[in-house]
């Protein structure tokens, strides 16, 4: 069976896609630098599935260490999660996001090419289409103005992927742009470990619920959306993570080509509707306070998961109740995350 290299395999997306990859039977070998994650999720995913993977801590912009992981493994796709994803403070650090999600990009796609590795699953997101030309989102709909460079980095790095599939067609190149993962694993062992006060809505839900947190900020409604607040794709994680597997399995029948596939439910709520989904779910309260808008959200963002359905033959399965109570239980069983 292949030998899949996960960059950022010990974060959020990463730590619930090799559970899946190593239940469809790939080995999996992860190199990650901790700077947002811990060691501690990848013990959990050997625990929940009994198999093992091989762990480098190691950063991308480490071109030594990387070129060593390569001459070490012999890989044959790769699915490159490791980044900077905060996008408040990539306004604050545009250098540090820039050079740490484009360099290190560039350095992973150099040793690939010197070991003859060249298919890549790339963790895009929906923040490319800026605000939406079309709702709901197909792939044709136009790439939109990014408000930070969070997001620039993504439009960038489809645009250098796409450029060296076209400079070696040889070149397998999956752009997955992500909706909204929220969720956990059913079995609470692993799930979103944001340090310190999340940005996210799913995580300052659950820190509200598990009283780490007071109140809940919903950040404007005054939105032209049905209930004034802004509306997006959710999608469960463990759905999301499937998608990588049904991403390998098309690239393992091609030549060489790029592919781009919007990974969502299809389905729009509201933030007022995610809080109610939550309390319902779990029947439980959540403290909230309505807030200025934030600067950079887009009033919706939900796509057309079609083309991924024809293609890959995949679609989420879970509803947001079950992504409202998946988050809850890894959150009290987990007060402290990893900790
Ligand atoms: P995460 O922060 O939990 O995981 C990213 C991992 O990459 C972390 O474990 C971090 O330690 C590692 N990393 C960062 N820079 C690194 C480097 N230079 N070298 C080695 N490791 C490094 O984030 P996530 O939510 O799992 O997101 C995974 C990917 O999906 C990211 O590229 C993110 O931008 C993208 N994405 C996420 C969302 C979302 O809402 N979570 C939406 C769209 C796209
Ligand atoms: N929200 C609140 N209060 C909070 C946090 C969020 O009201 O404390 C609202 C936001 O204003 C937004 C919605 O909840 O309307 C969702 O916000 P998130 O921060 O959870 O998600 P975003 O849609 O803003 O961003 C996510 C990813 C980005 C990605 C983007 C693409 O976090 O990485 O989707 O659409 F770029």
């Amino acid at each position: 069976m292949a030998t899949i290299l996960v960059t950022g395999g010990a974060g959020y997306i990463g730590s619930h896609t090799c559970v899946e990859l190593l239940e469809a039977g790939y080995d999996v070998v992860v190199v990650d630098n901790l700077c947002n994650s811990s060691r501690e999720s990848l013990r959990r995913v050997e625990e929940l599935t009994g198999k093992k993977l091989t762990f480098y801590e190691a950063d991308l912009l480490d071109r030594e260490a990387m070129e060593r992981i390569f001459d070490n493994e012999r890989v044959d796709a790769v699915i490159h999660f490791a980044g900077l994803k905060a996008v408040g403070e990539s306004v604050c650090k545009p250098l540090e996001y820039y050079h740490n999600n484009i360099t290190g990009t560039l350095i992973l796609c150099d040793c690939m090419r010197r070991h003859g590795v060249k298919s890549i699953v790339f963790s895009s997101s929906a923040t490319v289409y800026g605000d939406p030309a079309i709702i709901p989102i197909t792939e044709e709909c136009p790439k939109g103005e990014i408000t930070n460079p969070y997001g620039r980095t993504k439009g960038m790095l489809e645009q250098i992927l796409t450029d060296l599939h076209t400079a070696d067609p040889d070149w397998k190149v999956m752009l997955l742009r992500y909706f909204n993962p929220i969720g956990a694993h059913k079995s609470g062992r692993i799930g979103e470990n944001p340090r310190g006060i999340p940005n996210n809505l799913l995580p300052y839900i659950t820190q509200v619920a598990v009283g780490r947190l007071v109140c809940l900020g919903v950040f404007g409604n005054d939105y032209d959306t049905p209930d004034g607040t802004c509306v997006r794709d959710y999608i469960h994680v463990v759905d999301l993570a499937n998608g990588h597997v049904k991403a390998l399995a098309k690239m393992a029948g091609e030549q060489g080509g790029v592919w781009i596939y919007n990974l969502g439910t299809g389905v729009g709520y509201s933030v007022l509707d995610v809080i109610n989904a939550f309390e319902e779910a779990n029947d439980l309260k959540i403290n909230y306070v309505f807030k200025e808008r934030r600067a950079g959200d887009v009033p919706a963002c939900y796509c057309d998961p079609s083309k991924a359905e024809r293609e890959l033959g995949w679609k989420a399965r879970y509803g947001i109740r079950e992504m409202c109570e998946d988050a809850w239980r890894w959150q009290k069983t987990n007060p402290k995350g990893y900790e």
